[in-house]
């Protein structure tokens, strides 16, 4: 071991691996026994309708929420066994992004750099260029409090960036944001991507996540319906089609597409 870090993980060890992973609220089993499987450098999009348990799972994943049962291996690491030498590898935007309000942009990531113990002039250079690709560059000096949904975003993306983790967990992204700064947080996450990292992503938006993913993981009432390779999954049982058609067959179309409202006609 030198600093925390297992040198002898092989690098040939999935991401994530999870076994029976269960989180239950109550009686209600949230996530109900699934073994995800995320190759390393993958870009693993895990999709799934409103309350499927992406964020549960993802919580048990980061180490937010203690599972109900099973296993899991983050980096070949069981992050129960040793939770730190995780952390260190790993960067998490959650749902609710959690920074610090009365930090400015510039702040937030000094803070952060400084709590992975980064050398001042590396935290300096990367947070410069975080700013810039995001574009935050110009409210750097502005408190978090007054930025807008999408600049909150993406500073927690930088955040999660800066003391370059070897995996990245993202819950919801692209949820609620503008054209532009989705178009900004992908092309961060591509060369991020490209340099070896890791991403496994939610999301209920289907569009963006075909677009960007190398695998696909898909989650219906705590149950995993579909994973594999975003190539394979799409051209399952002879389907020549695309994303969506997988996933409501997977998951259901639910309501009726052909219902009308009387009152509204
Ligand atoms: N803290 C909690 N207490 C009780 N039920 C919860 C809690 N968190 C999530 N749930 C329930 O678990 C299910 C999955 O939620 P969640 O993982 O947030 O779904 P998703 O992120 O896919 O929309 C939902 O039915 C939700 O109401
Ligand atoms: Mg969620």
């Amino acid at each position: 071991m030198i600093n925390g870090m297992d040198t002898t993980l092989s690098t040939t060890d999935p991401a994530i691996v999870t076994r029976a992973l269960v989180r239950t609220f109550d009686d209600f089993r949230a996530v109900d026994g699934i073994d995800l499987h995320v190759p390393r450098g993958s870009f693993y999009g895990f999709l799934g309708p409103n309350g499927a348990g992406k964020s549960t799972t993802i919580k048990c994943l980061t180490g937010l929420l203690p599972p109900s049962g099973g296993d899991i291996e983050i980096l070949g690491l069981d992050p129960l066994q040793e939770p730190l030498a995780v952390k260190r590898q790993v960067g998490v935007v959650p749902e609710d992004l959690a920074l610090i309000e009365r930090l400015t942009g510039l702040e937030t990531l000094q803070f952060v750099g400084r709590v992975y113990g980064i050398a001042r002039e590396q935290i300096r250079d990367r947070s410069a260029e975080l700013l810039t690709l995001m574009d935050l560059t110009d409210a750097a000096g502005s408190q978090v409090v007054d930025y807008s949904h999408g600049m909150r975003k993406k500073i927690a993306l930088s955040a999660a960036l800066l003391p370059a983790p070897r995996l990245l967990f993202l819950d919801e992204p692209f949820e609620g944001i503008d054209a532009v700064a989705s178009r900004q947080i992908r092309s961060l996450l591509r060369s991020y991507t490209a340099g070896g990292g890791t991403v496994f992503l939610t999301s209920h938006i289907l569009e963006i996540v075909e677009k960007l993913s190398t695998h696909i993981g898909i989650i219906h009432r705590g149950r995993l319906v579909a994973q594999g390779s975003t190539a394979e999954l799409k051209t399952a049982g002879g389907r020549s089609g695309t994303l969506e058609e997988l996933f409501l067959d997977r998951v259901g179309a639910g309501a009726d597409e052909d219902a009308v409202l009387d009152w509204l006609s």
